[in-house]
């Protein structure tokens, strides 16, 4: 049975979770619980962070399905015996249909290492430093139909330098994507964050449509 005072959530993942390493870090004394990981890849490294924690993990890899609704269903319907209060992708590289974005509505989050509406798909950083940006970030949104196009819950800005590189630029941006991911998870947990339409609601006011700005802080 899962415990009632904590938000339970499940985590997705594709590849190496190092934001899932840090909901894992952070949930030894926030409000959150990660009932489950769920990965489409066999090979994801996240899988292993999950196992050395004692989280149940799952793998439903999308190539054994012959179309993207019926890898949706199984894992609608795997989520579903599991019961979580939240989904979060973290690093899940599936696009998820309106079925199964529909039946979660609201209780899916997303972090995309951009500053949305700019860039998003793929190649952030790589575009952001093509684009001449002097600034480029992280988001977390609720996830709806529109790709990388919810309600934006919250966003932390980097500089861009010089010197950059995209995979210099990329691991900037990935530290702070440890920092904010699990802040908005615990405002999730405690019942303060919510979505309305097209609008995320946090202490019961409509946050502005690019979000919290959360402040910088340069890591040593
Ligand atoms: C992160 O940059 C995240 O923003 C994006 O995919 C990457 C996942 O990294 N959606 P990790 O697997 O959490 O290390």
């Amino acid at each position: 049975m899962n415990h009632p005072s904590y938000c339970h959530i499940v985590v997705l993942i594709s590849g190496s979770g190092s934001n899932l390493q840090a909901l894992i870090d952070a949930s030894t004394t926030a409000n959150f619980k990660i009932s489950a990981v769920i990965s489409n890849n066999q090979e994801a490294y996240g899988l292993q962070r999950a196992e050395k924690n004692n989280i149940p993990v799952q793998v439903i890899d999308h190539r054994s399905f012959e179309t993207r609704e019926d890898f949706d269903l199984i894992l609608r319907k795997t989520i579903d015996e599991i019961n979580p209060n939240l989904i979060v992708l973290a690093g899940f590289m599936r696009i998820l249909g309106s079925n199964f974005v529909n039946h979660f509505s609201g209780r899916i989050l997303n972090i995309h290492p951009s500053l949305l509406p700019k860039y998003p798909g793929i190649n952030t950083h790589q575009r952001a430093l093509d684009g001449g940006e002097q600034e480029h970030g992280v988001t977390v949104h609720f996830v709806t139909e529109a790709l990388d196009g919810g309600p934006i819950i919250a966003q932390m800005k980097v500089p861009v330098l010089e010197e950059d590189t995209p995979d210099i630029l990329a691991a900037r941006v990935l530290n702070r994507e440890h920092i904010i991911y699990p802040k908005t998870v615990a405002w999730f947990g405690a019942g303060r964050l919510r979505m309305e339409g097209t609008r995320a609601i946090l202490d019961g006011e409509p946050l502005p449509p690019t979000g919290v700005q959360i402040k910088y802080e340069p890591i040593p």
